[in-house]
């Protein structure tokens, strides 16, 4: 059987995590320094808790045991990150720790000490150069997620450690990407990077790393290594994210869109005839101006704020279809949910009223 756990993945970095059969999975590396008759153990991305055993037996196996860890670099500061920083510093209380000046404000709350932390803003031009002889590069990714999340760049091994850049849900648990891993790194950036631009923001200051990165070793999901690297950094480069979806599903276009589609399946359903008695009333439903107006093939203005639109249109189904309310209900939620439309009010308070429970 071939080794799950404590891979060397570059000559001196190790994989120090095993996968547990979650979408989220933790990487976890270690990074071992030498030269000049020294040794330096840095652990990147230390982890949570339930990542602890593994890592016992990896560094116990690969240095020594988890004492002999002299820094730990977190990219941020979330608790599948850094969680088990405070655990570490207590086993070791020389351990020191290494990451943005953003990240510490909060990093420091788990317990961590004030005089063995150094910013990696405060080296010059980002970089560090270690007591072995190898390079260290900072690389700021600011919004991806957080707002001080720094990368890592290791010179000599061209490998960087981009936190949760590049991270993927492990839809395919693999050590190694492809294209098949695509629809988790996807889906993973679509749900915690905030906006595009951010994402092109990180991916600009990698493609100025000279010499270019031979691997991506994320915080989740898979390394990314080769031909890869052009192939994630492209499709990242150009995908809608986080706001961008949301701002996206509040467009006209979309709203509109999701009318006609309603009509559609309300039209075949109910047949013609039925239907056009049903929206009869929103096609001159009496006031100055038709607020939703149509066109010869289908709806194609709203006069009001989308929202109040939608209000409108399913108080006049549930009014005209009386017998037909949990069709119209159902079309409508599935409709809207697929765009990303918040429910109507109507449409959420039938719903709850139905539990029996709730007046709304
Ligand atoms: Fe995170
Ligand atoms: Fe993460």
């Amino acid at each position: 059987m071939s080794k799950d756990t404590g891979i060397e993945i570059a000559p001196g970095i190790f994989w120090v995590s095993r996968r547990e059969n979650s979408l989220l999975e933790r990487n976890i590396y270690l990074r071992v320094f030498e030269g000049d008759g020294r040794r330096i153990n840095l652990l990147v991305d230390p982890g949570a808790p339930r990542d602890r055993k593994v890592l016992d037996e990896n560094l116990s196996e690969i240095i020594g045991g988890m004492s002999r860890l002299n820094v730990a670099f977190a990219n941020h500061q979330d608790p599948d990150v850094a969680f088990n920083l405070g655990f570490l510093q207590q086993l070791n209380p020389e351990l020191f720790v290494l990451t943005s000046e953003d990240t510490w404000r909060l990093l420091q709350f788990y317990g961590l000490k004030d005089d063995y932390y150094r910013s990696t803003e405060s080296f010059p031009g980002g970089r560090a150069r270690m007591k072995t002889g190898q390079e260290l590069q900072f690389v700021p990714s600011p919004y991806c997620h957080f707002r001080g999340a720094v990368m890592l760049y290791d010179k000599e091994s061209r490998v960087l450690f981009t936190g949760d850049l590049f991270g993927g849900l492990s839809f395919i648990p693999d050590l190694q990407a492809d294209e098949r891993h695509w629809e988790g790194v996807k889906t993973f950036h679509q749900i915690y990077m905030p906006t595009r631009e951010s994402i092109a923001l990180a991916l600009d200051n990698i493609r100025k790393l000279d010499p270019p990165p031979k691997m991506l070793a994320p915080q989740h999901g898979s390394l990314i290594t080769g031909e890869w690297i052009e192939f994630y950094m492209e499709k990242l480069g150009r995908l809608p994210v986080g706001l961008n979806l949301l701002l996206d599903s509040r467009t006209k276009e979309n709203y509109l869109a999701a009318v006609n589609a309603v009509f559609l399946e309300l039209n075949r359903s109910l047949g013609p005839e039925e239907f056009a008695r049903a929206v009869k009333h929103l096609r001159n439903d009496g006031s100055f101006t038709n607020i939703i107006q149509f066109g010869p093939s289908g709806v194609v203005d709203i006069k009001t704020d989308l929202n109040t639109g939608l209000e409108l249109l399913t108080t006049e189904l549930f009014d005209h279809l009386p017998g037909k309310k949990d069709m119209v209900r159902r079309v409508m939620t599935r409709v809207l949910l697929a765009r990303e439309i918040p429910l109507p009010e109507r449409l959420r308070h039938e719903a709850t009223a139905r539990e029996g429970l709730f007046e709304m």
